[in-house]
């Protein structure tokens, strides 16, 4: 292959792109064509080093070898019915991942998004068959900064005015208070209010990680008040933040779990929402469904996913490493970076605004094969799959170190490495 080629191989991939894919993205100008673990390959054969892990879809690697034999397996024996019929793999996931959350009953669902929204869905009809709230005025208590997805129920609790413009009519019912501010939450609940549906920590946020008290003191409250405490744990669970979920750090176990993202292994989108059976059973046939919700790929990759996290070794992959991880970003205050937070293989990095927004720096470390995503103006993510090693690790800060020091040539000296 040319050069001239391998250039139009990445120019002509974005143009066809741009003309038939809707712009509801702005992606890097990254055409990838292949991925093994922890990197990526372009169309042009250059290698990069994902650190966002599809926000948070590929924990386990691309194309883990354990989940894509079981995949290809499955391909060739059964891939869809449809719950019109039972198939004999949805039994053992559901049986799985219910254990795997220490609760009865799961709701299988596909994108994160469908996830919330049954979960607020539940909620909703506990309230009234349960809890006794009348019919229709049951409302949800939910974070400023939040994010839970793109449907139109969703980002009317949104505080993000791009997700929401142009999109109302919104749905009522609900309620946000500052996310860490538990006096609010708790001034906020009242007689009908049904659920507190919340991210354990704020992931598009920024990785914004509340205050210890913060979660039991809502998860008392839920208590107190006969309130269902719904943990949205798309993206911060299945190993992420150095535990299964990221409740497990404060303490606290919801009512209700919200699981997707790296539940599908990465190969096939699966969610699910996951509860006791005095939640769950409040669904009879015909008030909720989905083609596609718990299929047997799906259901045989979500298997696999499940019985790789009782082992727990990608939990202590990601608490170890991320101590690592957060030390060299730590070592970064002063040459750039004004702030790091998160837990395990989770970081949100502030950059000094004077050095570029976070788009503009992740522009340059994606041209030295470093992979990250900024969220809000100056901050990245990053979020590499859990496979990722001690040096891969080291390479990347090393880069990030670079990118900041010629974007910020008058802060001298360099960092500890
Ligand atoms: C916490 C949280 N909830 C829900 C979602 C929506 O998931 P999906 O994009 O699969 O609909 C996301 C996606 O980033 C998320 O981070």
């Amino acid at each position: 292959m040319t050069i001239v080629d391998t250039v139009n191989a990445t120019e002509e991939a974005i143009a066809l792109d741009d003309r038939y894919v809707a712009h509801n993205y702005s992606p890097l100008p990254v055409v990838a064509a292949s991925a093994e673990g922890v990197w990526i390959t372009d169309v042009e054969g250059r290698r990069y080093l994902d650190c966002l892990a599809a926000y948070s879809a590929v924990n386990f690697g691309h194309r883990n070898p354990e989940i894509i034999a079981v995949a290809h397996a499955q391909l060739d024996k059964l891939t869809l019915v449809s719950r019109a019929f039972h198939s004999d793999r949805l039994g053992p996931f559901c049986e799985a991942l219910a254990e795997l959350c220490g609760k009865d009953m799961v709701l299988p669902m596909n994108s994160g998004a469908e996830a919330v929204e049954s979960g607020i869905k539940v909620a909703r009809k506990w309230g009234t068959d349960v809890k006794d709230v009348p019919a229709g005025q049951g409302n949800i208590v939910v974070a400023r900064n939040n994010f839970h997805g793109r449907t139109t129920t969703i980002i009317s609790f949104s505080d993000d005015e791009t997700a929401r413009r142009g999109f109302g009519p919104y749905t009522p019912g609900f309620r946000a208070v500052p996310f860490g501010d538990a006096d609010a939450l708790a001034a906020a609940v009242d007689e009908n209010t049904v659920a507190v549906l919340l991210e354990p920590i704020q992931g598009e946020a920024g990785i914004i990680v509340p205050p210890p008290d913060f979660l039991p003191r809502v998860r008392a409250l839920c208590t107190e008040r006969n309130v269902l405490m719904i943990a949205d744990e798309i993206q911060s669970g299945l190993a992420r933040t150095g535990r299964t979920f990221a409740c497990d750090h404060f303490g606290v176990v919801p009512d209700m779990y919200l699981l997707g993202k790296a539940l599908g292994g990465g190969v096939v989108p699966l969610s699910a929402v996951v509860a006791n059976r005095d939640i769950l059973g409040v669904l009879h046939p015909g008030e909720h469904g989905s083609t596609f919700g718990g299929n047997p790929l799906a259901a045989a990759i979500g298997t696999t996913v499940v019985a790789m996290l009782q082992r727990g070794e990608f939990q202590s992959r990601s608490a170890e490493l991320g101590e690592q991880l957060h030390r060299r970003l730590h070592a970064l205050f002063g040459y750039g970076v004004v702030a790091v937070r998160g837990m395990g293989l989770w970081a949100g990095v502030d950059i000094d605004p004077a050095l570029g927004t976070g788009k503009q720096i992740s522009r340059k470390l994606a041209e030295r094969g470093v992979l990250v995503k900024d969220t809000h103006g100056s901050t990245l993510r990053f979020a590499p799959p859990l496979v990722i090693t001690a040096e891969e690790i080291d390479w990347a800060i090393d880069q990030f170190a670079d990118v900041l020091a010629d974007a910020g040539p008058h802060l001298t000296g360099s960092p500890a490495r």
